[in-house]
């Protein structure tokens, strides 16, 4: 694919100060394709310490925001945290929706005041193992993205993350074939709805047990454009999933 490959690293809620502090030194002195766009999301208790050593190639983002910037919002966090290291967000992860009960509306809402903000966003979607069993995974991703997409102005800086919830921490990673026919349907789905340009140009990153062993030939995919990983964020491997494409 043209697109220029989008990598995001989300570290959860893993690492303290040192475990932090050495995965940097690991990433600081990695050789990164240059073409490649990382991205890594930090526990926010350690963003700012993140931002302050590591290398400026590799950006930072916020792992969840809420949907305004201030008020009587007990333990709550604020999207300004532009001046606080994240340039970056990652909204509707699947943890998110199925851990702690966030629906599209809130999802939606939280999109659009990160991009007012001035936070760029990855925006994750996906369907439960129920869901691909049914039959469904189609309704639900156009849902999902629907919902997200009545949300956004400018698509700039909007990356759409494609996470089966069964392949998520399971090491049951979609064959890629599985991918990129999902990630086909959502590129159709993006030009009958949004626009020729959108479609076109909008990385649509795969998210759900990437590693340095599956990572190529899923990214050799058509419409896969990078990744969103987990696990394999916290080891050296995630090195070789930035580097995945030639
Ligand atoms: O945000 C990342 C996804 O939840 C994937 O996690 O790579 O551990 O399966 P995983």
């Amino acid at each position: 694919a043209h697109r220029r490959l989008f990598v995001g690293g989300n570290w959860k809620m893993n690492g303290d100060r040192e475990s932090l502090e050495r995965l940097v030194g690991t990433l600081n002195i990695a050789s990164l394709h240059d073409q490649t766009e990382v991205v890594c999301a930090a526990p926010s208790i350690y963003l700012d310490f993140v931002r302050s050593i590591l290398d400026p190639r590799i950006a930072v983002a916020a792992q969840n925001r809420f949907k305004v910037a201030k008020g009587a919002f007990t333990s709550e966090i604020s999207p300004l945290t532009c001046g606080l290291g994240a340039d970056w967000v990652i909204l509707g992860h699947s943890e998110r929706r199925h851990v702690f009960g966030e629906g599209d509306e809130l999802i939606g809402q939280k999109v659009a005041h990160a991009l007012e903000s001035g936070l760029g966003v990855i925006a994750c979607i996906g369907e439960k193992l129920e869901e691909r069993e049914a039959g469904t995974t189609e309704e639900v991703v156009y849902a999902q993205t629907q919902a997200i997409a009545e949300n956004v102005k400018d698509w700039g800086r909007v990356v759409p993350a494609y996470e089966p919830v069964w392949a998520i921490g399971t090491g049951k990673t979609t064959s890629p074939e599985q991918a990129q026919e999902v990630h086909g349907k959502l590129r159709a789905w993006l030009r009958v709805n949004v626009s020729d340009d959108v479609a076109d140009s909008l990385r649509l990153i795969y998210g759900g047990s990437v590693t340095g062993a599956n990572c190529r030939e899923l990214a050799s995919q058509r419409d896969v454009d990078g990744f969103l990983v987990g696990g394999a964020s916290l080891k050296p491997e995630f090195v070789d999933i930035v580097n995945a494409r030639p």
